[in-house]
């Protein structure tokens, strides 16, 4: 099966992006949304990325134009993924709003149409069991920012085609993206990795082995990683480190996993990073 038109559900910080990269790769995509004040700040966000890769060279006027009048935005699913081949999921990530929009495009979409999700922690097999297409639907993990990041974790559940797998690899390449494929399993491969080593990291302070500013200093002086564990938290938010702590902690009942004290009493103050101004460090 051919893909020509994607259906990108959820203009947010993902999902904006993703529907970049796709109108980016010469495919027509439609944006949903729940409010169109929603869709304007994601095409805003897509336009202001555009501008400054022309500024810089990267691209031409002509091409940021044809690839903005690649995407069209829509309110209703029905209009957004009516006649789609691929509906890509980025809505927020609660099990329960993911599998009722999935039941009701179940009941929408064309039967060859394909689903994928771009949930951090939840069960790709879980949400597939509100669609009647458990062959046709995986995970299609991305990477913020969407423009940038290169590499897609593609998730198959128990019952995902080797075709659906196949023709979801080969659009990632068309993408310019490196597919790494994975089952479905909590944090699939990268967030596992990466929550295990931040969490320790996290213990490290906790222990009072060393300051949290040293911590990050060691990481990056040693082993040339760009953020420290504190950083990392920070720019993600207590709030989203925490759920998916928390998450893994259930699934897999590993301590590897515990939420560490220092990020408790962070996400307890409100003191969530970045977006509020101060976490471990301090922004102005
Ligand atoms: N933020 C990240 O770094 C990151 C990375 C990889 C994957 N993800 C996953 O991507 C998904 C989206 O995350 P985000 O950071 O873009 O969130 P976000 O809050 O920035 O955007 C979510 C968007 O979905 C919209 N939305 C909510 N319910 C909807 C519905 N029923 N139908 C259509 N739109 C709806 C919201 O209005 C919002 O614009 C989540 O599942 C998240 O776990 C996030």
């Amino acid at each position: 099966m051919e893909i020509k038109k994607i259906c990108v559900l959820g203009a947010g910080l993902m999902g904006h992006g993703i529907a970049q990269v796709c109108a980016q790769g010469g495919f027509e995509v439609t944006l949903e949304d729940i409010k169109e004040e929603f869709l304007q700040k994601g095409l805003d966000r897509i336009k202001k990325f555009l501008d400054g890769s022309v500024a810089r060279g990267k691209t031409t006027q002509e091409e940021a134009e044809a690839v903005l009048g690649r995407i069209t935005t829509a309110t209703s699913l029905e209009e957004a993924a009516g006649d789609a081949d691929l509906v890509m999921e980025a809505i927020v990530e609660n099990m329960e709003i993911k599998k009722e929009t999935f039941r009701q495009l179940d009941k929408i979409c064309p039967e060859h149409t394909i689903f994928a999700t771009n949930t951090s922690y939840q069960s790709v097999t879980e949400i597939a069991t509100a669609t009647n297409r458990p062959d046709r639907f995986m995970g299609m993990h991305w990477f913020n920012p969407p423009q940038v990041m290169r590499g897609i974790e593609v998730v198959k559940t128990e019952r995902t085609s080797p075709e659906t797998v196949a023709i979801i690899t080969s659009l990632c390449q068309q993408l310019g993206k490196e597919p790494a494929i994975c089952h479905d399993s909590p944090g699939f491969i990268a967030n596992r990795l990466l929550q295990a080593w931040r969490t320790e990291g996290l213990r490290l302070y906790d222990e009072n082995v060393a300051s949290f500013q040293d911590i990050d200093k060691a990481l990056k002086t040693a082993y040339g990683f760009r953020m420290g564990p504190f950083e990392l938290a920070d720019l993600a938010g207590m709030d989203v480190v925490m759920a998916g702590n928390e998450t893994m902690y259930n699934e897999l009942r590993s301590d590897v996993f515990k939420p560490p004290r220092c990020l408790v009493m962070k996400f307890r103050a409100g003191e969530l990073g970045r977006k509020t101004g101060k976490g471990f460090y301090e922004y102005k």
